[in-house]
């Protein structure tokens, strides 16, 4: 499951290039399934969310070829419907959008597992209320649900009563090729949905709104491939961003998405970080930092994929903190590792309050997923003395050349199988 050595006290100096974005990258990836034809996707990282996604578009017939690091050519001249081995799809939480692709083309999705990190339970009732607006039809199994649109998908009203990233990703997906016009009302505003939206419109879509509560989708009978560039990724820059101000380094974040992370960034003003920051570049220092209360929300809120990160953060700050996750009923399950790494903090329902003025000291433990991990390497690396990070596949998964961008800027960080 892999490992991490790393030795802490180190400043980390220097620029680091923002990665594409994981989950803009995972969802363009399932939705070229609805494309005809040769997609170029540029900005991919190499990461297993996406080596997963390839194997599962593979398994359908397509042919995916890395034709640089980062570069993929997608053709899907081959696709069939085959079956999706559940090894891959219970491996993440894109496998989801899987729904909205094979409804789309083939008119049925048996019964999807997808997996993702455990937040407690995630499941797809919405997207499955999405897909019903649209005319298919849910059948339940002891296999699990089974989806079907026996006269095609046709264009709806969709109404979410809650924002959703992956049912509005799995709805825009449904409706490109849908007859008519589909509303999506109370739409997510994520800015890899917008991604997906520019996406899906190179390619021939016609989908209004992205980025906005209200998505307005006109249904086209064929969608040709594009060539297209996937948007920076706003929680890597996030996570290396407190990486600088936890060890008390300067780091330039490059290619970042600047007006992606005002909620983040405005916060770690206010705790004391001195930022400058360009259109797209932010060099992050600081001296001492100050407590805050945050509380996740949906986008453009406080991201809930830099909330552990922000939490070692808060544990170095010099006062009591406190974190609300509404978001996720349960993403605490990175504060274990964390405590035995010498984090102080207490959980109330969904309030996290954090007492200040830590020292962390090295110790072994196990990330418990990709942004717990995250933040466990972020405490390993001001910690006093060596730390072991085990299961360091979780990180693996939504962050590319971590290790390599780590050395360069000065950590002693060194992995094993
Ligand atoms: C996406 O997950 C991201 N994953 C997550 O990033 C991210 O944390 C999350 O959005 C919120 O921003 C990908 O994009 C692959 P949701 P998703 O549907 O789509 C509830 C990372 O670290 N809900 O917006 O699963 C759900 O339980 C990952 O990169 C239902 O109740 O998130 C949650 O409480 C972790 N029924 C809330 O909505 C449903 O059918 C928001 O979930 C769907 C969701």
């Amino acid at each position: 499951m892999g490992s991490y050595i790393i030795n802490g006290g180190a400043a980390l100096k220097g620029s680091v290039t923002v990665q594409g974005s994981k989950n803009s990258s995972v969802a363009v990836l399932i939705a070229s399934l609805i494309t005809d034809g040769i997609t170029i996707l540029r900005d991919i990282p190499d990461i297993s969310d996406v080596n997963d996604c390839i194997a599962i578009l593979c398994s359908l017939g397509c042919t995916v070829e890395k034709i640089d690091k980062n570069v993929l050519k997608i053709n899907t001249s081959g696709i069939g419907d085959g079956k999706i081995p559940v090894e891959l799809t219970r491996k993440m939480r894109a496998s989801s959008y899987l729904i909205g692709a094979m409804l789309s083309r083939f008119g049925k999705c048996e019964s999807i597992i997808s997996g993702g990190c455990d937040f407690g339970s995630r499941p797809l009732d919405l997207h499955i209320l999405a897909m019903e607006a649209l005319g298919a039809v849910c059948l339940t199994t002891e296999s699990g649900q089974t989806l079907s649109a026996p006269h095609s998908l046709r264009g709806g009203e969709i109404v979410f009563p809650i924002k959703t990233v992956g049912a509005t990703i799995n709805s825009m997906i449904a409706a490109a090729k849908a007859a008519g016009t589909t509303v999506i009302k109370g739409a997510a505003r994520e800015p890899h949905i917008r991604d997906v939206a520019d996406y899906l419109n190179l390619c021939g879509a016609d989908i209004r709104g992205a980025g906005s509560d209200t998505i307005i989708v006109h249904g086209v009978s064929k969608l040709h491939g594009c060539d297209f560039t996937v948007c920076p990724d706003m929680i890597e820059a996030g996570t290396f961003i407190t990486y600088s101000l936890l060890t008390g380094g300067d780091i330039t974040c490059l290619n970042a998405p600047v007006n992606q992370l005002s909620s983040f960034l405005n916060v770690i003003d206010q705790m004391g970080a001195k930022l400058i920051t360009k259109e797209n570049s932010v060099k992050v220092t600081s001296s001492s930092l100050s407590p805050a209360c945050v509380h996740t929300a949906p986008y453009p809120g406080f991201p809930t994929d830099l909330h552990p990160q922000t939490a070692v953060l808060m544990a170095s700050a010099n006062g009591i903190s406190t974190i609300c996750e509404t978001v996720f009923k349960n993403r605490f399950h990175y504060l274990e590792p964390l405590r035995a790494l010498g984090l102080t903090a207490t959980e109330s329902g969904c309030r996290l309050t954090i007492y200040g003025n830590t020292s962390f000291t090295g110790g072994e433990v196990r990330a418990t997923d990709l942004r717990g991990g995250a933040a466990l390497v972020g405490a390993a690396l001001c910690a006093h003395g060596k730390s072991v990070i085990n299961d360091t596949v979780y990180i693996e998964r939504g962050y590319s050349e971590f290790v390599g961008k780590l050395r360069a800027l000065g950590a002693e960080i060194t992995e094993r199988e």
